[in-house]
């Protein structure tokens, strides 16, 4: 069942009803200033740091889920509702809201009364504009109060939600003409305040929620609305809010347009007071002023859409599929800057007070954005590896604020060092620009202890060969890729974490996956030092990578498959000979991708067997068949219900590695259906199953075993984002930036001829056309660049400016 449809000229999903099966959001913002909004209006805003610098407020599990937001009522003479259905929730005689990029506008009427608004983050300016344009399309002309809402979080959201003690005395507003600030704790050590505004005069306001509701009132019935006439209340400690009254009147067919503002502020320590000794207001008058006209907001509106229309024409294709070209196009590259700006702090799954960036989420997150993004991807490559620490081995987790390690969870996921090589990699080849690898970086960010970032590269090689267990395969640690898969840390306290309860100091936990990402790996470092002439080293690498391929063949591989791993007692893990958890998927991903056992059928039966056992009709399954019950030496993998999260959910982060390696046996048809049973476009009429927004991926879909088979959950913030644009655009669609041009090898289903691609490539655009005349899936007979064959289907990085033409014909 649809719940709205893809508007793909605009770059847009409409939503048709306010009642999807869960609030379908979307993200503003694209540097500091951020919100998450749903389709009715939910959500919140912060600046930089979801924890320390939340803006208004939000409560997570909240009843209704999504109740609490941006929000504005309408009172007429006869009822009050909302223009975007919550929190009122009245009938609406039509109802539209458009998540487009960057930008939502929700659209609905009732009583003949026509509310747009208009909800984005401008460019470069720390402001969230609500522009509320209201049209009377009766034949009477009509009064109504319009009252707008906003609640205020005390910055700290961790504080702001558990230290009532402290919060409930502090709350401090300001009011000036139709601005409301919030300026808690600004008397002390805060130097940064918010406010909300409107370019209207008003005819009251209300900074005291309580003032506002009622004590007893939900958002749903404010006794301010009911009665149609705001408080004036001045806040004192409690619950700081914002709401503007504001009577109108609209002859018929008139329009009026008012625009809110949302802002944030930071004052230097010099410059925080006025000379009167009050709050330095300087900043956000200029703020206000520079919104308070229709036409400039206008202008900052085109002025977003081209910022992402530039970010979004890196690559383009145009297919026969809509599905493939709006995923392509728009929402899973679009997906892949929101986890660039949000790693995995906040989203409706996230709270945005738990986790920093994750080393190997962030460096996975990489390959999603670094063409859109080149220069921001540098700079977050050169953060990340300045955590690293000497010994190669890697903190799990680092702050964006600080940029510094985070102690609490401290190191020992074994794969983490290898991820920084692949990251690395994918921005040289992108770019070209070879010189990141001379930054010379902290270990541990401490700058008395530095290397280049070439001798970082090396030493997360040289951390898996030093960490090698019984079998000469990579140690896992405390886990590798999957955080659940816990080895070395037997948890029986269910007051702690299972990744980091005490860690057995045992070395015989082996992963078979991080064998595989290091071979995968390795032969990219390799490659790079190739390219560098450094000859030596890159035989050294060679030769690791060939022995590590010997071993995984000898101890990584059972009959059918690759093992997973060896476990504490050395027992095989991923087995036949397991009862539960026989084939996991992460080592038939990496392990073929890497290349091994394709040229002696081991690749062939271990995707054979993904297909036998893991391939359900919405997706891959992560291992088959799940653990019934808890087993402490394989940890939090066994503490999920079957079908669910890691044990043996459809993990869509490491369903492209599958569609990766069926590229790599060339088998075309495979790799398709496996991308389009999980991406999201083509479930968009299983929303009632599937639940969660058709544009974006979620992490997990419940699995063959669960209960709720198909259901997602945990949408937006996910690796799957990167790796899904990785497996189609490089490996199905086939163009691969490599360090001196694009290497074009597409793998496709049989039946797709005159496929067009547009990839903007290191200052040239490149249109590329794919043409099937043979129907077969991989293989490349001719290629033409500008009219003129070439011998290979490597295309020089031109870096010239123009405009080129490929011609590639499979055959
Ligand atoms: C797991 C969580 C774990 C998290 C941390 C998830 O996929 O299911 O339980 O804490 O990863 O990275
Ligand atoms: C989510 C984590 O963010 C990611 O780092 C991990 O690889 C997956 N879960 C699988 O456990």
């Amino acid at each position: 069942m649809n719940y709205g449809h893809f508007d793909d000229k605009n770059k847009e999903y409409v939503i048709e009803t306010p009642k999807t099966p869960y609030p379908w959001i979307n993200y503003l913002g694209s540097d500091k200033f951020f919100g998450l909004i749903s389709n009715t209006a939910g959500g919140y805003s912060f600046y930089k740091d979801a924890r320390f610098r939340r803006l208004t407020r939000y409560r997570y599990n909240n009843i209704p889920l999504d109740n609490g937001g941006r929000y504005f009522y309408i009172k007429d003479e006869k009822e009050y509702y909302s223009p975007t259905w919550m929190p009122v929730k009245s009938q609406l005689d039509s109802y539209e809201c458009r998540h487009g990029m960057g930008y939502t506008k929700i659209k609905t009427m009732k009583n003949n009364l026509k509310t747009e608004i208009l909800y984005f983050v401008p460019l470069g300016d720390n402001v969230e504009i609500h522009k509320v344009k209201i049209k009377n399309i009766d034949e009477k002309s009509k009064k109504f109060t319009l009252f707008s809402f906003i609640e205020f979080c005390l910055w700290n959201a961790y504080d702001d939600m558990t230290n009532y003690q402290r919060t409930y005395s502090i709350g401090d507003v300001e009011v000036e003409g139709s601005t409301i600030f919030h300026k808690t704790d600004y008397r002390e050590r805060r130097n940064h305040y918010s406010f909300y505004s409107v370019n209207y005069p008003i005819d009251g306001f209300d900074t005291d929620r309580d003032a506002f509701l009622g004590q007893y009132n939900g958002l749903n019935e404010p006794e301010v609305v009911t009665k149609g006439e705001s408080n004036n209340s001045i806040v004192s400690g409690w619950n700081p809010i914002a709401s503007h009254g504001i009577k109108l009147e609209l002859a018929p067919m008139e329009e009026k347009t008012l625009v809110f503002v949302l802002g944030y502020v930071e004052n230097d320590k010099e410059e925080k007071w006025d000379s009167d000794n009050r709050m330095n207001k300087v900043k956000a008058h200029h703020l206000i002023n520079k919104f308070y006209d229709e036409a400039s907001v206008k202008e900052a509106y085109e002025d977003l859409k081209n910022h992402w229309n530039n970010l979004l024409c890196k690559f383009t294709v145009e297919s026969h599929d809509d599905n493939l070209n709006r995923m392509v196009n728009i929402w899973n590259p679009y997906q892949c800057m929101v986890t660039f700006n949000m790693s995995r702090s906040a989203s409706y799954f996230e709270t945005g007070i738990g986790r920093g960036m994750g080393f190997r989420d962030s460096n996975q997150d990489i390959l999603g954005f670094v063409h859109q993004i080149p220069e921001k991807a540098r700079e977050r490559i050169l953060d990340i590896a300045s955590t690293q620490l000497e010994d190669g081995g890697a903190y799990h987790q680092y702050q964006p604020l600080t940029k510094k390690g985070n102690h609490e969870i401290g190191s020992g996921f074994n794969d983490d060092p290898l991820w920084l090589i692949l990251s690395t990699v994918a921005y040289i080849k992108e770019t070209g620009d070879f010189s990141i690898l001379k930054e010379d970086i902290p270990y541990n960010c401490d700058i008395n202890n530095t290397g280049t970032l070439l001798e970082h590269l090396e030493k997360s090689l040289q951390f898996t060969l030093n960490n090698l267990g019984p079998h000469g395969l990579p140690l896992i640690g405390r886990a590798d890729w999957n955080d659940c898969l816990n080895l070395n840390c037997f948890s029986e306290n269910p007051d702690e974490s299972f990744q980091t309860c005490d860690n057995k100091k045992g070395r015989t936990a082996e992963s078979v996956f991080i064998g595989g990402m290091f071979v995968y790996i390795g032969k990219e470092l390799a490659q790079l030092y190739e390219r560098l002439g450094l000859d030596k080293k890159n035989q050294e690498v060679l030769s690791e990578v060939d022995k590590m391929v010997q071993c995984i063949e000898v101890h990584g591989y059972d009959e059918g498959w690759f093992l997973r791993a060896y476990d504490y007692y050395g027992m095989k893990v991923g087995s036949i000979e397991n009862n539960e958890g026989k084939i996991f998927i992460e080592p038939q991903g990496f392990c073929v991708m890497a290349g091994i056992g394709i040229d002696n059928g081991k690749a062939l039966k271990a995707l054979d067997a993904v297909d036998q056992y893991l391939n359900t009709k919405y997706g891959l399954v992560l291992l088959w068949p799940a653990y019934g019950k808890y087993h402490l030496h394989l940890g939090e993998i066994s503490s999920y219900p079957e079908g669910y999260k890691e044990n043996g959910g459809i993990f869509c982060h490491n369903n492209p590695w599958i569609m990766i390696a069926e590229t790599r046996l060339g088998r075309g048809d495979k790799a398709y259906e496996y991308y389009s049973k999980i991406a999201p476009a083509y479930l968009e009429d299983i929303s009632e199953i599937r639940k969660l927004e058709p544009y974006v991926y979620a992490q997990m879909i419940a699995g063959k075993e669960a209960i709720r088979h198909g259901e997602a959950k945990n949408s937006w913030l996910t690796g799957t984002a990167a790796w899904n644009y990785e497996a189609i655009t490089k490996w199905i669609l086939g163009i691969k930036p490599d360090f001196d041009g694009l290497i074009i090898d597409p793998c496709i289903p049989k039946e797709w001829n005159n496929i067009k691609i547009k990839r903007v490539f290191r200052k040239a655009t490149y249109h590329i056309t794919i043409k099937n005349p043979e129907h077969i899936c991989k293989g490349v007979k001719k290629v033409f660049v500008d009219g003129r064959e070439q011998h290979s289907n490597y295309v020089a990085a031109f870096e010239d400016n123009l405009t080129h033409e490929i011609e590639v014909v499979m055959g």
